[in-house]
C-alpha cells in the first residue's frame, strides 16, 4: 500500500519545530557524515554479519536509515520523485507495514547484493536530492517536511548505536574476536566506591517530554504520576558486585530468579554476563576494543533484565521503575560516558556519595513494563508504527550508554528491549522502599 502524499501528520511533541532549512540541511549533514565515519574501521567482509536475528548487518543499517529519508520525505514530498531502486522499498523497510511487507528480519545477512560499494552509492544518491529537497521544499509543507526529517536525523542516530552495539556482538562469534578499533581509549582503572542512596520523598511528580526540543511519541504525554517514597542507588552495580553474585551462586539458586529468567538462563546455560570469558583464575571481557581483563570497578554490562532483576532480589533490593528513575534524573544535566567521550565501553564511578551515572555507561533496566503513558496516541499512517505496536512484552531501559550519541538522550528517553536480551550495553541501578 502507498502512502498518501502528505496526509498523515507525525505526533511530535511539543510543535512546531522552529527550525531554518540552512540549520536542518546542516543536521541532516552532519548526521549522515557521522554514520559513514563510524563504518570506517570495517573490512568491506564485515558489513554483512549478522550473528543473530535480532542483530542487523552494518550495511543494512546504513541502507534501512537512507531509505527512511527517502520513503518518507523524498517519495511523499519531492514531485516527479524516481525510486533510486524498486526493490529497496521492500530490502530496507525495517517493520513499517503499512509501507509494504518487509524482507524477513532474521535473513539480512544473506543479502550480499546490493553490494557495500552499491550501498554507499545509494547514500550519496539520496543525500543530494535531500540537499537539494531541503533547500527547495515549499512553505506549504515545511512544517511537517522539518518534523519527519528531524525524526529521520534520530532514527539515524539509534541506528548509529545500534551499528555498534550489533557489530560488537558480530565480532564475538568469531574466534579470532577482531577488534572494531584497536586505538579506543582506556578509561582510569578506578577504586572502589561505596554505595550511597538517595533518598526521595515521593508525592505527586511529573513525568514525560515537557520540552520543545525533540522527543519520540512515546515519550508523552507529560503527566502526574504517585510515588511512594524510595531511595536510588547512586551508581550502578559493579563487576566487582556482579561476581560477587555469581561466587555466592547466583546462576545455581532459583530463589533469586523469575520463573521466566530461571527457564531463560537454564536453557541458555547462562554463567556470567554475556561477553564474559574465564581467563585462568580470573575474567575477560570481549569489548569494541577486542578482550580486555575484567575490571571490577566498571559499571556490569550486557545483562539481561532477569540477570539485572535477580541480582537486585540476591542483594536485598530491587530495580527502580521508570518513573522513580526520571524523576531522579531531570534534576540532573545530561552528562555521562556517552559515545563522544570515546571510550565506548563503561567506566568506573568516581569518588563521592552523589547520585552519577545515570547518563552513559549502561542502560539500566527498569522494571517497568514498555506502556504507553495516558492519553498517548501513535501518529496515523505509516509512521505511528515508529514506537507504538512495540508496547507489548519488553521493558524499559533508562539513560543511555557508552554508544549513545550525545544529545540523543535525555531524561524522558524511553528505550525498551526484551527481558531476555543482553546484547545491549545494559546494567543495573538498585532503588529501594523507604
Ligand atoms: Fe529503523
Amino acid at each position: 500500500m502507498r502512502i498518501v502524499r502528505g496526509k498523515p501528520q507525525v505526533q511530535d511533541n511539543k510543535q512546531p519545530v522552529p527550525v531554518s532549512r540552512e540549520a536542518l540541511a546542516a543536521r541532516y549533514a552532519s548526521v549522515r557524515r557521522m554514520s559513514e565515519a563510524l563504518s570506517r574501521p570495517l573490512e568491506t567482509d564485515d558489513f554483512n554479519l549478522q550473528a543473530m536475528p535480532e542483530v542487523s548487518p552494518a550495511k543494512w543499517h546504513l541502507a534501512h536509515t537512507t531509505w527512511f529519508f527517502e520513503t518518507f520525505l523524498l517519495k511523499e514530498f519531492q514531485p516527479g520523485y524516481k525510486p533510486v531502486h524498486a526493490q529497496y522499498e521492500y530490502l530496507f523497510n525495517s517493520y513499517y507495514e503499512q509501507v509494504g511487507t518487509p524482507f524477513p528480519r532474521a535473513h539480512r545477512g544473506l543479502l550480499s547484493r546490493p553490494t557495500v560499494e552499491e550501498i554507499f552509492h545509494y547514500r550519496a544518491q539520496i543525500d543530494e536530492a535531500m540537499t537539494s529537497f531541503l533547500a527547495n521544499a515549499d512553505d506549504e509543507h515545511w512544517p511537517e517536511i522539518a518534523t519527519r526529517t528531524r525524526l529521520g536525523c534520530h532514527h539515524e542516530e539509534q541506528h548509529q548505536e545500534l551499528f555498534l552495539t550489533d557489530i560488537k556482538y558480530n565480532f564475538a562469534i568469531n574466534p579470532l574476536k577482531p577488534a572494531y578499533r584497536d586505538d579506543l581509549p582506556v578509561a582510569a582503572a578506578g577504586a572502589s566506591v561505596s554505595l550511597a542512596w538517595s533518598d526521595h520523598p515521593g508525592g505527586v511528580q511529573q513525568i514525560g517530554h515537557h520540552t520543545t526540543g525533540f522527543a519520540f511519541d512515546n515519550e508523552g504525554p507529560r503527566h502526574r504520576i504517585l510515588l511512594a517514597p524510595y531511595a536510588l542507588a547512586s551508581r550502578p552495580v559493579t563487576n566487582g558486585e556482579f561476581l560477587e553474585f555469581m561466587r555466592a551462586g547466583g546462576y545455581d539458586r532459583p530463589e533469586y530468579w523469575l520463573a521466566d529468567g530461571w527457564r531463560a538462563a537454564c536453557e541458555r546455560q547462562w554463567r556470567a554476563p554475556l561477553y564474559w570469558e574465564k581467563n585462568g583464575g580470573g575474567w575477560k571481557l570481549f569489548t569494541l576494543a577486542g578482550w580486555r581483563p575484567l575490571n571490577t570497578h566498571e559499571p556490569v554490562c550486557h545483562v539481561s533484565f532477569y540477570e539485572a532483576d535477580a541480582y537486585a532480589r540476591w542483594a536485598g533490593k530491587r530495580l527502580p521503575s521508570e518513573a522513580e528513575w526520571e524523576v531522579a534524573a531531570q534534576r540532573q544535566d545530561v552528562r555521562g560516558n556517552l559515545r563522544e567521550t570515546g571510550y565506548l565501553h563503561p567506566t568506573p564511578a568516581l569518588p563521592g556519595t552523589a547520585v552519577q551515572q545515570l547518563f552513559g555507561d549502561t542502560w539500566e533496566w527498569t522494571c517497568s513494563a514498555y506502556a504507553p503513558y495516558s492519553g498517548y496516541r501513535p501518529a496515523r499512517g505509516a509512521l505511528g508504527e515508529y514506537n507504538g505496536k512495540f508496547m507489548i512484552n519488553q521493558l524499559v531501559l533508562r539513560g543511555g550508554s557508552c554508544v549513545t550519541p550525545t544529545g540523543h538522550i535525555r531524561a524522558s528517553y524511553r528505550n525498551f528491549f526484551y527481558p531476555v536480551d543482553r546484547w545491549q550495553f545494559s546494567g543495573i541501578r538498585l532503588a529501594d522502599d523507604r
